[in-house]
This record gives structure tokens, sequence and C-alpha cells, in this order.
């Protein structure tokens, strides 16, 4: 008997800024753990990072796109299990979102948060920026993908793929998966260390020390970062009593470590936040070492990336052309010959 269809997952990372310990365990390292569950899809969304064209240089933009890429196969995304690919190699993907964007009611687009918040601190707004909800809605509908692993910051997107998919299934016989999202119970919103108001994101970390923990920064700089958070002046080491800053620590610790919260509370609880502080940096130093370590040699072999790409475009295609199709044929546009 054959075996039944695995369920689809999509997911992806804009290749802008510097990715950091948020971006790996909120996404990055589930999706590696749940490689063999599923049939992945794992997406550097390079045509979402031009939403804020001024952010980055092409030059940066190529660099960092090649970096990311790197990275997804660094923490463990395995081209045999997952298919690793640049949005911008399918363009389906532009193509399903001019059609999703014909029946996207503006009112939906202006009232996201994230486009609220970064449109209020870029002074150029390009169209891109307000439509990026439907380009990542395309991204997941075009691979009828039954979950969406993502961090926290994610959910109003999903929510609002699931609302679009559903007016176009009622709208024309689309047929789109109503997509889930997939979100931990815990590590899904990393606060950040100078801010722990603040979710940790890539482009203040590029911007700011001390405010994230980079993927790729140097044992030097994490060691910084850490020591240097921010914390009260109470010491509570305890998940359910401590502030925001030291429970965000306590949190990364227990991901990390995979330890239950009451053996951590008992090893750190009553010694100050030193303790934690120390112990967390050295947690991390280790886990990231070893990814570290496979990015330098996979950097070194960038033709090897790049074939590994095409590959991976090449099976999103197939799949991403029958959806097109379907998509098409629902609508009522006449089917070329060519
Ligand atoms: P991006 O590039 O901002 O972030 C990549 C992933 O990292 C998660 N994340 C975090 N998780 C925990 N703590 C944090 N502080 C933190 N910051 C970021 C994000 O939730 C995300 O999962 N819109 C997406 C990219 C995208 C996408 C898609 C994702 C485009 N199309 C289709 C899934 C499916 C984004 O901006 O990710």
């Amino acid at each position: 008997m054959p075996e039944p269809r695995k369920n689809r997952v999509f997911s992806g990372v804009q290749p802008t800024g510097k990715l950091h310990i948020g971006n790996y365990l909120g996404a990055i390292s589930q999706w590696a753990e749940n490689q063999d569950d599923f049939e992945n899809l794992f997406c550097v969304v390079d045509l979402h990072a031009i939403t804020i064209p001024a952010a980055i240089s092409p030059k940066a933009f190529h660099a960092k796109t090649l970096e990311v890429t790197a990275l997804y196969l660094a923490c463990g995304i395995d081209p045999a299990k997952s298919t690793i690919f640049l949005q911008s190699h399918v363009p389906e993907h532009s193509e399903l979102a001019w059609l999703l964007n014909c029946v996207t009611p503006l009112g939906w687009l202006y009232r996201m948060t994230q486009f609220k918040a970064k449109a209020g601190t870029n002074q150029m707004v390009g169209t891109g920026l307000l439509d990026y909800p439907v380009l990542m809605a395309a991204d997941i509908l075009l691979y009828d993908a039954h979950y969406v692993p993502v961090g926290e910051d994610q959910k109003q997107h999903i929510e609002f793929t699931r609302d679009l998919a559903q007016r176009c299934n009622a709208m024309f016989n689309t047929r789109f998966i109503i997509p889930e999202a997939q979100i931990r119970s815990s590590g899904a919103r990393i606060m950040g260390l100078d801010d722990p108001n603040a979710k940790m994101s890539k482009s203040i970390g590029e911007q700011k020390r001390g405010h994230s923990i980079g993927l790729l920064d140097a044992p030097s700089a994490i060691k910084k970062a850490i020591m240097s958070a921010t914390t009260d002046g109470g010491n509570e080491a305890r998940f359910g009593h401590a502030g925001v800053g030291v429970r965000n620590l306590l949190e990364l610790y227990a991901v990390l470590s995979k330890r239950p919260h009451d053996e951590i509370e008992a090893e750190f609880h009553g010694h100050g936040y030193g303790k934690l502080k120390k112990s967390l940096v050295e947690l991390v130093v280790e886990t990231l070492r070893p990814i570290q370590e496979r990015h330098v040699d996979l950097m070194k072999n960038q033709d090897h990336i790049r074939a590994m790409l095409d590959t991976g475009a090449r099976r999103a295609r197939t799949i991403a052309a029958v959806t097109v199709t379907r998509v098409r044929d629902a609508m009522g546009f006449v089917r070329s010959n060519i």
C-alpha cells in the first residue's frame, strides 16, 4: 500500500537584518525538528525583503539571501527532506499574489498591525509594504500548506491568510486548504535583551549592540549582550514571579536546555541573576557553535548552495504551477496553448 501523503508545511524568513535566536527558536529550529513528520517547503522570502527598499542595498541583499539560505542548512534543514528555495525563483508567488490582490478588501490591509508599525517608522511607504500580507498568503496557499510554523508575531498574518482563502473559495471554486499556524508554547516570542518590553528584532539587532543574540555572533558578543541584559532589581528567578527581563532569560534557558521549569527554578532561584546569566551564556554559545561552524563551511562553497536552490525551485514550481492553473481556471481565465 502506498504511504498516505504527509501534511504539507510551508514557512519562510526574510533575508534582512541580523538573524537572531528568536528566529531560531520561534521558527527555524521547529522546522528542523519536525522535518520527518511533514512534506516541507522552506522558502527564503526575498520578495518580501524589498518591501522596505531603503533598509538594504542591492549588494547587501544579495549577500544576505545566500547567508540566510546557508543558515537554514546550518540549522539542520536537510535538502533531502525539505524543499529549500528562493521565493523570487518561483514566479507563481507573484502571479498568485496579483490574483489574490483583486479579491482583497483594502480595509483588511490597512488594519494589519505590522503595516501600521512599519509605515509609522519609514519615510517612504511603498505599495508593497501594504500588500505584504497578500504576498504572504500567496506563499502559503500556493502549496496548499496545512501548517505554517512561525513565531507569535505572525499570528495576524496567518489569520489574514485563512480569511482570504475562505473568501476566495466562496467567490470562486479555488479549493484552497485553510492553513493553521504552528506556534510553540514557549520560545515563540523572545524579547529584546536591552528592552524586554519589545520583541527581539532583526533590524534593531543590526543597529544596536546588546539588543539581540545573533545566530552568527561571536561568543564574546553573546556574553556581553546576555551579561548586560536589562533585569529588575529583585532576585526572583521564578517563571511566575520574575519581571519581564528575567522571565525572558528564564524562557531562553528553558527552551534551549529542554529542562522542566521547576528544575530550573531550583537551580537559579535565590542566587541573584548572575548565575542564570552565566549559565545562559554557556548554553547559547554551545548551541550556536556547531551552527556557526557549519555555516562557515557552507559559505565556502556557494556554488553548492546555488545548485541546491535550483533543485528546490524546480520542485516548488511543479506544485506551484498546478495551483495557479487551478486558480486561473476557477476564475475564468482562457488557457494558453504555449
Ligand atoms: P521574519 O523574517 O520577520 O521572521 C522569521 C521567523 O522568525 C519569527 N520571529 C520570532 N520568533 C520568536 N521571537 C522573536 N522575537 C521573533 N522574531 C521573529 C517570525 O515569527 C517568523 O516565523 N512574514 C514573515 C516571513 C514570511 C512567511 C511567509 C512566513 C513571508 N511569507 C509565509 C511563513 C509563511 C516574516 O516577516 O518573518
